[in-house]
């Protein structure tokens, strides 16, 4: 054992390395169930193994494998089929309520039903959300992120009874792929990294960080019939203008969102 109490051994580094190696979003699962005492070895090793701001552990994790439950998340999940596919549906909350819970118990001072609040607790359920997926990716289980979380928060959080001071931050579905997709590309990593201070990228840096990603993410979309044609239909010959057509990523869409995860946060006192 190492001075820091882990083993020493490069044998560590390499396995965590695969499995960073090897991950891809899966999207289609063998309908096998993960046992209850994988689920929770994968679960206490993610949250025993995360950081935790101020140590204050202000995250749930609602665990969704009843089929008729998970018929309603896929609904809320814009029916993506994969949530009724896969056995588990794991929904990572910011969750304050069993700590102010605990302060008024104790007669302390109530804190954290402000956006301080949220952000802390928000971070902390993405770092545990990503332990749990390298926990059973590691295992040979896939995953998959499901960011139509952040579009029925409020349902989502009706539907799972989260009480006040909680709420989703993301989901992911788990279980045994049924798949073997490619591993996808990510922008070259001078884009990522700054040295010391940020880099603003001149137009050569821009279209030399892009020049793969415009070819390749544009042949993926156009490959499939249905977004070729309504791009067609809309004029749009780009990437970029792809991303932010209504298609994908529409900023119309996004500010009526906004303004509806705002107001659940004032409904859930994160934000007065
Ligand atoms: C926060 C978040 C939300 C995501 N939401 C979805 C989703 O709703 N549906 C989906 O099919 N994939 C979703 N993904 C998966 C991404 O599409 C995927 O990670 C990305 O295309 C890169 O592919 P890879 O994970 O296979 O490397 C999400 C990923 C993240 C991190």
């Amino acid at each position: 054992m190492a001075s820091g109490g882990y083993p020493v051994g490069l044998e560590v580094v390499i396995e965590l390395s695969a499995v960073l190696s090897h991950h891809r979003s899966i999207r289609k699962y063998k309908p096998d169930p993960i046992k209850q005492t994988l689920i929770e070895e994968v679960c206490h090793e993610a949250v025993t193994g995360a950081s935790s701001s101020g140590n204050l552990n202000s995250v749930s994790l609602v665990l969704t494998r009843d089929v008729a439950r998970k018929r309603r998340l896929y609904e809320l999940h814009s029916e993506q089929g994969f949530v009724l596919e896969a056995p588990l549906v794991i929904t990572f909350c910011a969750d304050w309520f069993r700590t102010r819970e605990w302060l008024r118990a104790r007669h302390a001072r109530d804190n954290f039903n402000n956006l301080v609040g949220y952000h802390v607790a928000a971070y902390d359920a993405m770092i545990i959300a990503q332990n749990v997926c390298l926990g059973f990716e590691a295992r040979g289980l896939g995953i998959c992120y499901m960011g139509t979380t952040l579009f029925s928060l409020g349902e989502i959080a009706d539907f799972l009874e989260l009480p006040d001071t909680c709420l989703p931050v993301t989901t992911i579905v788990v279980g045994y792929p049924d798949e073997d997709p490619p591993k996808r590309d990510r922008l070259p990593l001078n884009a990522f990294l700054h040295d010391e201070t940020y880099h603003r990228p001149s137009q050569e840096e821009l279209d030399a960080i892009y020049e793969q990603r415009e070819v390749k993410g544009w042949e993926r979309y156009m490959a499939i019939p249905e977004l070729r044609k309504m791009a067609e239909e809309r004029g749009i010959t780009s990437l970029a203008q792809f991303y932010t057509s209504e298609i994908k990523y529409d900023p119309d869409y996004f500010a009526i969102e906004s303004s509806r995860i705002r107001a659940l946060l004032e409904l859930k006192h994160f934000l007065p």
